[in-house]
Protein backbone atom coordinates (compact mmCIF):
# COMPACT_ATOMS: atom_id res chain seq x y z
CA UNK A 1 0.00 0.00 0.00
CA UNK A 2 1.15 2.99 -0.98
CA UNK A 3 0.66 6.50 1.60
CA UNK A 4 -2.44 7.10 0.21
CA UNK A 5 -4.05 3.75 0.94
CA UNK A 6 -2.50 3.82 4.03
CA UNK A 7 -3.94 6.82 5.56
CA UNK A 8 -7.44 6.00 3.88
CA UNK A 9 -7.14 2.00 5.71
CA UNK A 10 -6.65 4.61 8.78
CA UNK A 11 -9.16 7.03 8.45
CA UNK A 12 -11.94 4.68 7.65
CA UNK A 13 -11.60 1.85 9.61
CA UNK A 14 -11.41 4.33 12.53
CA UNK A 15 -14.72 3.50 14.87
CA UNK A 16 -16.65 7.63 14.69
CA UNK A 17 -20.57 7.42 14.79
CA UNK A 18 -22.40 10.17 15.18
CA UNK A 19 -21.53 11.84 19.06
CA UNK A 20 -18.75 9.38 19.40
CA UNK A 21 -15.79 10.78 16.87
CA UNK A 22 -12.68 10.71 19.27
CA UNK A 23 -10.72 8.21 16.94
CA UNK A 24 -11.11 9.95 14.07
CA UNK A 25 -10.49 13.40 15.33
CA UNK A 26 -7.44 12.07 17.07
CA UNK A 27 -6.15 10.80 13.50
CA UNK A 28 -7.17 14.44 11.95
CA UNK A 29 -5.27 15.72 14.85
CA UNK A 30 -2.45 14.11 14.20
CA UNK A 31 -2.50 14.60 10.60
CA UNK A 32 -3.11 18.40 10.65
CA UNK A 33 -0.83 19.20 13.32
CA UNK A 34 1.97 18.38 11.05
CA UNK A 35 1.17 21.75 8.93
CA UNK A 36 -0.48 24.16 11.37
CA UNK A 37 0.03 24.43 15.56
CA UNK A 38 -2.99 26.31 15.95
CA UNK A 39 -5.60 23.41 16.21
CA UNK A 40 -8.47 23.15 18.67
CA UNK A 41 -12.06 21.90 19.05
CA UNK A 42 -15.32 23.55 19.31
CA UNK A 43 -17.79 23.33 22.38
CA UNK A 44 -19.30 20.84 20.15
CA UNK A 45 -16.54 18.52 19.09
CA UNK A 46 -15.64 19.71 15.77
CA UNK A 47 -11.60 20.02 15.35
CA UNK A 48 -10.75 23.58 13.85
CA UNK A 49 -7.88 23.80 11.59
CA UNK A 50 -6.50 27.44 11.33
CA UNK A 51 -4.04 28.66 8.90
CA UNK A 52 -2.99 32.21 7.99
CA UNK A 53 -2.64 35.30 10.12
CA UNK A 54 -5.61 36.58 12.41
CA UNK A 55 -5.64 39.49 10.03
CA UNK A 56 -6.37 37.73 6.97
CA UNK A 57 -9.12 37.79 5.28
CA UNK A 58 -10.94 36.39 3.04
CA UNK A 59 -12.28 33.76 6.00
CA UNK A 60 -12.74 30.30 3.75
CA UNK A 61 -14.08 27.53 5.84
CA UNK A 62 -13.73 23.86 4.45
CA UNK A 63 -15.52 21.33 5.86
CA UNK A 64 -15.59 17.04 6.11
CA UNK A 65 -17.71 15.12 8.37
CA UNK A 66 -16.24 12.69 10.83
CA UNK A 67 -19.09 10.56 12.22
CA UNK A 68 -20.45 8.08 10.58
CA UNK A 69 -23.34 5.87 10.53
CA UNK A 70 -23.52 3.73 13.49
CA UNK A 71 -25.96 2.49 16.11
CA UNK A 72 -26.26 3.06 19.85
CA UNK A 73 -27.50 0.41 22.46
CA UNK A 74 -30.84 0.33 23.32
CA UNK A 75 -31.26 -2.29 26.05
CA UNK A 76 -30.29 -5.48 26.79
CA UNK A 77 -32.88 -7.90 27.02
CA UNK A 78 -32.84 -10.92 29.25
CA UNK A 79 -30.99 -13.52 27.42
CA UNK A 80 -27.90 -10.96 26.50
CA UNK A 81 -28.85 -9.69 22.90
CA UNK A 82 -28.36 -6.57 22.59
CA UNK A 83 -31.05 -4.26 20.47
CA UNK A 84 -30.11 -1.04 18.70
CA UNK A 85 -31.20 2.59 17.95
CA UNK A 86 -29.88 3.88 14.87
CA UNK A 87 -27.98 7.01 14.40
CA UNK A 88 -28.23 8.11 10.93
CA UNK A 89 -29.59 7.05 8.01
CA UNK A 90 -29.29 2.65 6.95
CA UNK A 91 -31.63 0.79 5.30
CA UNK A 92 -33.18 -2.19 7.69
CA UNK A 93 -31.81 -5.03 5.22
CA UNK A 94 -28.15 -3.37 5.42
CA UNK A 95 -28.45 -4.13 9.18
CA UNK A 96 -28.23 -7.92 8.90
CA UNK A 97 -25.72 -10.19 9.15
CA UNK A 98 -22.95 -7.83 9.74
CA UNK A 99 -20.04 -7.27 12.09
CA UNK A 100 -20.11 -4.65 14.76
CA UNK A 101 -17.83 -3.04 17.20
CA UNK A 102 -19.77 -1.48 20.50
CA UNK A 103 -17.75 0.60 22.65
CA UNK A 104 -17.68 -0.11 26.43
CA UNK A 105 -16.14 1.60 29.16
CA UNK A 106 -13.78 -1.55 29.49
CA UNK A 107 -13.37 -0.72 25.66
CA UNK A 108 -14.43 -2.68 21.89
CA UNK A 109 -16.71 -5.88 22.13
CA UNK A 110 -17.27 -7.60 18.60
CA UNK A 111 -20.91 -8.65 18.00
CA UNK A 112 -22.27 -9.60 14.87
CA UNK A 113 -26.43 -8.63 13.77
CA UNK A 114 -27.68 -11.90 13.62
CA UNK A 115 -30.24 -12.88 10.34
CA UNK A 116 -32.97 -15.81 10.87
CA UNK A 117 -31.72 -19.41 9.65
CA UNK A 118 -33.82 -20.05 6.14
CA UNK A 119 -34.55 -23.75 6.71
CA UNK A 120 -37.30 -22.23 9.15
CA UNK A 121 -38.70 -19.39 7.47
CA UNK A 122 -42.55 -20.23 6.08
CA UNK A 123 -42.69 -19.02 2.60
CA UNK A 124 -45.13 -16.17 3.70
CA UNK A 125 -42.38 -14.47 6.07
CA UNK A 126 -39.75 -14.61 3.85
CA UNK A 127 -41.31 -11.77 1.45
CA UNK A 128 -41.79 -10.03 4.74
CA UNK A 129 -39.87 -6.66 5.60
CA UNK A 130 -37.88 -7.00 8.26
CA UNK A 131 -37.35 -3.37 10.74
CA UNK A 132 -34.53 -2.45 12.64
CA UNK A 133 -36.54 -2.98 15.99
CA UNK A 134 -36.42 -6.27 14.92
CA UNK A 135 -32.73 -6.48 14.44
CA UNK A 136 -30.69 -7.45 17.45
CA UNK A 137 -26.91 -7.60 18.10
CA UNK A 138 -25.28 -11.00 19.34
CA UNK A 139 -22.07 -10.77 21.44
CA UNK A 140 -21.93 -14.18 22.85
CA UNK A 141 -23.08 -13.41 26.14
CA UNK A 142 -25.31 -15.91 28.23
CA UNK A 143 -27.59 -13.39 29.60
CA UNK A 144 -28.47 -9.73 30.41
CA UNK A 145 -26.02 -10.02 33.47
CA UNK A 146 -23.03 -11.55 31.33
CA UNK A 147 -23.30 -8.59 28.51
CA UNK A 148 -23.34 -5.65 31.35
CA UNK A 149 -21.06 -7.09 34.22
CA UNK A 150 -18.57 -9.10 32.64
CA UNK A 151 -18.40 -7.44 29.09
CA UNK A 152 -19.08 -4.00 30.58
CA UNK A 153 -21.93 -3.28 27.70
CA UNK A 154 -24.27 -0.56 28.85
CA UNK A 155 -27.49 1.58 27.00
CA UNK A 156 -25.99 4.17 25.15
CA UNK A 157 -22.89 2.59 24.34
CA UNK A 158 -22.00 3.48 20.59
CA UNK A 159 -21.93 0.95 17.62
CA UNK A 160 -20.19 1.04 14.57
CA UNK A 161 -19.52 -1.28 11.70
CA UNK A 162 -16.60 -3.48 10.99
CA UNK A 163 -14.85 -3.66 7.57
CA UNK A 164 -11.36 -3.84 6.84
CA UNK A 165 -10.12 -1.41 3.63
CA UNK A 166 -9.53 -3.55 0.69
CA UNK A 167 -8.52 -3.07 -2.77
CA UNK A 168 -11.15 -4.23 -5.52
CA UNK A 169 -9.99 -6.26 -8.48
CA UNK A 170 -9.48 -3.26 -10.08
CA UNK A 171 -6.61 -2.19 -7.46
CA UNK A 172 -7.74 1.77 -8.68
CA UNK A 173 -11.04 0.96 -6.71
CA UNK A 174 -11.07 0.67 -2.86
CA UNK A 175 -13.99 -0.35 -0.66
CA UNK A 176 -14.42 -0.12 3.09
CA UNK A 177 -16.91 1.53 5.15
CA UNK A 178 -17.36 5.14 6.32
CA UNK A 179 -16.16 6.71 2.99
CA UNK A 180 -19.02 9.04 3.98
CA UNK A 181 -17.01 10.79 5.02
CA UNK A 182 -13.67 9.76 5.49
CA UNK A 183 -13.19 10.36 2.07
CA UNK A 184 -13.47 14.13 2.75
CA UNK A 185 -10.92 14.05 5.23
CA UNK A 186 -8.75 12.57 3.39
CA UNK A 187 -8.78 14.69 0.75
CA UNK A 188 -8.72 17.67 3.48
CA UNK A 189 -5.28 16.20 4.94
CA UNK A 190 -4.17 16.61 1.26
CA UNK A 191 -4.80 20.10 0.96
CA UNK A 192 -3.50 21.43 4.31
CA UNK A 193 -0.64 19.67 3.08
CA UNK A 194 -0.69 22.09 0.36
CA UNK A 195 -1.42 25.27 2.00
CA UNK A 196 2.34 27.27 2.19
CA UNK A 197 1.53 28.92 5.48
CA UNK A 198 3.64 32.20 5.27
CA UNK A 199 2.72 32.27 1.07
CA UNK A 200 -0.98 31.82 1.62
CA UNK A 201 -3.43 34.63 0.68
CA UNK A 202 -6.39 33.62 3.09
CA UNK A 203 -7.44 32.81 6.45
CA UNK A 204 -8.04 28.67 6.10
CA UNK A 205 -10.06 26.69 8.47
CA UNK A 206 -10.15 23.30 8.02
CA UNK A 207 -12.99 21.75 10.12
CA UNK A 208 -13.87 18.42 10.81
CA UNK A 209 -16.65 18.38 12.07
CA UNK A 210 -19.17 16.30 14.06
CA UNK A 211 -22.60 14.55 14.01
CA UNK A 212 -23.19 15.27 10.62
CA UNK A 213 -25.39 12.29 10.18
CA UNK A 214 -28.01 13.15 12.59
CA UNK A 215 -28.48 17.20 11.46
CA UNK A 216 -25.19 18.73 10.26
CA UNK A 217 -24.98 19.81 13.77
CA UNK A 218 -20.97 20.31 13.90
CA UNK A 219 -21.39 22.42 10.97
CA UNK A 220 -23.61 24.65 12.49
CA UNK A 221 -21.67 25.08 15.41
CA UNK A 222 -18.12 25.76 14.12
CA UNK A 223 -19.95 28.10 11.33
CA UNK A 224 -21.45 29.93 13.49
CA UNK A 225 -17.92 30.50 15.62
CA UNK A 226 -16.09 31.20 12.17
CA UNK A 227 -18.37 33.78 10.35
CA UNK A 228 -17.14 32.61 6.99
CA UNK A 229 -16.88 34.61 3.63
CA UNK A 230 -17.14 31.37 1.54
CA UNK A 231 -18.16 27.83 2.44
CA UNK A 232 -16.26 24.44 0.88
CA UNK A 233 -18.21 21.35 1.42
CA UNK A 234 -15.90 17.95 1.00
CA UNK A 235 -18.20 14.76 0.86
CA UNK A 236 -18.70 11.47 -0.61
CA UNK A 237 -21.05 11.30 -3.58
CA UNK A 238 -23.68 8.98 -4.60
CA UNK A 239 -22.41 7.01 -7.69
CA UNK A 240 -25.48 5.74 -10.09
CA UNK A 241 -23.19 3.48 -11.68
CA UNK A 242 -24.69 0.17 -10.52
CA UNK A 243 -27.59 -2.32 -11.44
CA UNK A 244 -30.71 -1.38 -10.08
CA UNK A 245 -29.84 2.57 -9.86
CA UNK A 246 -31.28 4.86 -12.22
CA UNK A 247 -30.38 8.08 -14.03
CA UNK A 248 -33.27 9.98 -12.31
CA UNK A 249 -31.72 8.57 -8.97
CA UNK A 250 -28.19 9.57 -9.36
CA UNK A 251 -25.97 10.85 -12.44
CA UNK A 252 -22.18 10.24 -11.06
CA UNK A 253 -20.14 7.68 -12.33
CA UNK A 254 -17.19 6.21 -10.41
CA UNK A 255 -14.15 7.18 -12.30
CA UNK A 256 -15.68 10.06 -13.99
CA UNK A 257 -14.02 12.58 -11.62
CA UNK A 258 -14.91 14.97 -8.83
CA UNK A 259 -18.83 15.75 -8.51
CA UNK A 260 -20.09 19.48 -8.54
CA UNK A 261 -23.61 18.79 -6.65
CA UNK A 262 -26.49 21.30 -8.36
CA UNK A 263 -29.43 20.30 -6.40
CA UNK A 264 -30.08 18.16 -3.01
CA UNK A 265 -32.94 18.22 -0.23
CA UNK A 266 -30.23 20.55 1.90
CA UNK A 267 -28.86 23.16 -0.80
CA UNK A 268 -28.61 25.07 -3.97
CA UNK A 269 -24.57 26.08 -4.29
CA UNK A 270 -24.06 29.49 -5.10
CA UNK A 271 -24.39 30.49 -8.41
CA UNK A 272 -21.44 32.23 -8.92
CA UNK A 273 -18.92 30.15 -7.20
CA UNK A 274 -20.55 26.81 -9.05
CA UNK A 275 -19.86 28.52 -11.64
CA UNK A 276 -16.15 29.84 -11.25
CA UNK A 277 -15.17 26.21 -10.02
CA UNK A 278 -16.54 24.77 -13.08
CA UNK A 279 -14.24 27.30 -15.53
CA UNK A 280 -11.17 26.18 -12.83
CA UNK A 281 -11.93 22.49 -13.82
CA UNK A 282 -11.66 23.40 -17.38
CA UNK A 283 -8.61 24.99 -17.10
CA UNK A 284 -7.13 22.47 -15.45
CA UNK A 285 -8.68 20.03 -17.60
CA UNK A 286 -9.79 17.85 -14.80
CA UNK A 287 -12.86 16.26 -15.69
CA UNK A 288 -15.97 16.69 -13.68
CA UNK A 289 -19.67 15.57 -13.32
CA UNK A 290 -22.71 16.92 -11.82
CA UNK A 291 -25.08 15.28 -9.49
CA UNK A 292 -29.24 16.86 -8.71
CA UNK A 293 -30.43 14.82 -5.99
CA UNK A 294 -33.51 14.69 -4.54
CA UNK A 295 -33.18 13.58 -1.13
CA UNK A 296 -29.26 13.63 0.89
CA UNK A 297 -28.12 16.31 3.29
CA UNK A 298 -24.76 17.97 4.27
CA UNK A 299 -23.21 20.63 6.07
CA UNK A 300 -22.49 22.86 3.23
CA UNK A 301 -26.13 23.96 3.96
CA UNK A 302 -25.65 24.69 7.72
CA UNK A 303 -22.67 27.29 6.58
CA UNK A 304 -24.54 28.42 3.88
CA UNK A 305 -27.16 29.44 6.65
CA UNK A 306 -24.75 30.90 8.85
CA UNK A 307 -23.03 34.96 8.57
CA UNK A 308 -26.32 35.99 7.31
CA UNK A 309 -25.47 33.66 4.35
CA UNK A 310 -22.38 32.39 2.90
CA UNK A 311 -21.85 31.52 -0.95
CA UNK A 312 -20.87 27.69 -0.47
CA UNK A 313 -20.36 24.68 -2.82
CA UNK A 314 -20.19 20.92 -1.94
CA UNK A 315 -17.53 19.24 -3.95
CA UNK A 316 -17.55 15.18 -3.64
CA UNK A 317 -15.70 12.18 -4.52
CA UNK A 318 -18.24 9.94 -6.09
CA UNK A 319 -19.17 6.56 -3.92
CA UNK A 320 -20.96 3.20 -4.24
CA UNK A 321 -22.82 1.80 -1.88
CA UNK A 322 -23.04 4.44 0.96
CA UNK A 323 -24.33 3.75 4.68
CA UNK A 324 -22.93 0.38 4.81
CA UNK A 325 -20.19 -1.94 5.81
CA UNK A 326 -18.53 -1.94 1.93
CA UNK A 327 -18.92 1.28 -0.29
CA UNK A 328 -16.25 2.06 -2.76
CA UNK A 329 -14.47 4.66 -4.45
CA UNK A 330 -11.98 5.42 -6.96
CA UNK A 331 -8.16 6.57 -6.24
CA UNK A 332 -8.52 8.74 -9.81
CA UNK A 333 -11.65 10.14 -8.76
CA UNK A 334 -9.96 10.99 -5.45
CA UNK A 335 -6.58 12.11 -6.67
CA UNK A 336 -8.29 15.19 -8.81
CA UNK A 337 -10.99 16.28 -6.01
CA UNK A 338 -7.79 16.80 -4.49
CA UNK A 339 -6.32 18.70 -7.19
CA UNK A 340 -9.70 20.54 -8.25
CA UNK A 341 -9.61 21.85 -4.38
CA UNK A 342 -5.81 22.76 -3.98
CA UNK A 343 -6.14 25.08 -6.79
CA UNK A 344 -9.86 26.72 -5.76
CA UNK A 345 -7.84 27.64 -2.57
CA UNK A 346 -5.51 29.55 -4.36
CA UNK A 347 -7.69 31.30 -6.83
CA UNK A 348 -10.34 32.38 -3.98
CA UNK A 349 -8.45 35.75 -3.54
CA UNK A 350 -10.42 39.04 -2.20
CA UNK A 351 -11.33 40.61 -4.96
CA UNK A 352 -13.06 36.77 -6.50
CA UNK A 353 -14.51 36.31 -3.60
CA UNK A 354 -16.20 39.98 -3.48
CA UNK A 355 -17.82 38.87 -7.13
CA UNK A 356 -18.65 35.54 -5.66
CA UNK A 357 -20.49 37.27 -2.67
CA UNK A 358 -22.17 40.36 -4.91
CA UNK A 359 -25.08 40.01 -6.32
CA UNK A 360 -24.43 42.69 -8.93
CO1 LIG B 1 -21.78 12.56 4.45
Amino acid sequence: MDKTELLLKKLTEAFGPSGFEDEVRKIMSQELSQYTDNIYTDGLGSLIAEFGSKEQKPKIMITAHMDEVGLLVKYIDDAGYIKIQQLGGWLDSALLGQRWHILTKKGKVFGISGIKTPHVIKPEERKKHISSDEIFIDVGASNKDDAQNNLGIHPGDPIAPVSEFTLLGNKNLYTGKAWDDRIGLAVMTQIAKNINNKTCQNKLFLVSTVQEEVGLRGAQTSSSYIKPDIGINIESGVAGDYPGISLDEAQEKLGNGPTIFLHDSSMIPNIKLRNFVISLAEELKIDVQFNVLKGYGQDGSAIQQSNSGTPTINIAVPTRYLHSHNGIISRVDFDNTVKLINNLVKRLDLKTIHEIKSFE
